[in-house]
């Protein structure tokens, strides 16, 4: 059985959201596909290698096939991964992959979960590897389309955007580091975390591209506040400034990608993506 699922951008409000607070978030028309069949043994083939159950080199595979077992105790699976979304790079490639799998899996052995089971799997996946998640990367990888989330609340968005892919980076580490300086300047970081939500609420409701600009170097200037920009990011972005363009961190920062919107240009080496409403679905094989 074969499922796929989509990565994902943070348009606007990542790390605030793990703090109750809204983000933005769009499923993009990259995908994650994942190939499942019954076997006596434990087999993961990904571009990160082939394993068994490996919770260092496949830590999502592995944590959704345990998790799995809490619905059906299996012997074994071999598990293939084919993926167009750039690892660690805020694309939501780790959720993608869980929502994926578990998707497979419930097709390969007829366990009916539902998209909601579907989603708090995949949730509780990224609790396990990374020890702490708001939820909003499985919640659009198994329904796809663009939401303020947690309200769960669809937004219509129609505009392209280009990403740029600064390298990879640690998700539990930014999360991390952003709970450490909470803790030392919490009302100084929870200023900024409010600042964010209001920030959202304004570009859920905005339709023009040079406000919604503005509002993208404000949520960069925020997240840079915050501490998980780095000099390589900040540069890139200057340097982008200088062309004409706005752009941003997409998801937990530190590395990974950055977006802006798609207007009359794009910069060089920039990809383009759109919004996907295809959430979590089985493929033909
Ligand atoms: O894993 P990433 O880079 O897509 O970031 C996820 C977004 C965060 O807000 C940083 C973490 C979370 O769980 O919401």
């Amino acid at each position: 059985m074969i499922a796929s699922a989509p990565g994902k951008i943070i348009l606007f409000g990542e790390h605030a959201v793990v703090y109750g607070k809204r983000a933005l978030v769009a499923a993009v028309n990259l995908r994650c596909r994942v190939e499942v069949k019954k076997s006596q043994n434990y087999l993961i083939s990904s571009p990160l290698g082939k394993t068994g159950l490996d919770f260092k080199v496949h830590p999502y595979i592995s944590f959704a096939i345990r998790r799995f077992h809490e619905v059906k105790k299996i012997e074994g699976v071999e598990v293939k991964v084919d993926s167009d979304i750039p690892i660690a790079s805020g694309l939501g490639s780790s959720a993608a992959v869980a929502v994926a799998t578990i998707k497979a899996l419930d097709a390969e052995f007829e366990t009916s979960l539902s998209d909601r089971d579907i989603f708090e799997m995949a949730k509780q996946v990224e609790i396990d590897v990374q020890g702490t998640s708001s939820g909003i990367d499985p919640f659009v990888a198994t329904y796809g389309g663009a939401w303020i989330f947690p309200e769960r609340k669809k937004v219509d968005i129609k505009q392209k955007f280009f990403l740029i892919n600064l390298g990879q980076k640690s998700t539990a580490k930014m999360v991390s580091a952003v709970c450490q300086l909470r803790s030392k300047y919490p009302e100084i970081i929870d200023k900024i975390f409010d600042a964010i939500d209001f920030l959202v609420c304004e570009a859920a409701r905005c339709n023009d591209l040079e406000k919604l600009e503005e509002l993208i170097s404000i949520n960069q200037s925020l997240l840079r506040a915050i501490g998980v920009s780095t000099p390589e990011i900040d540069e890139k972005i200057a340097k982008l400034e200088r062309e004409g363009f706005k752009a941003k961190i997409t998801g937990a920062g530190g590395g990974g990608c950055i977006y802006g919107i798609v207007k009359d240009r794009i910069p060089e080496g920039s990809l383009v993506v759109e919004v996907s409403y295809d959430g979590a679905k089985i493929e033909d094989s």
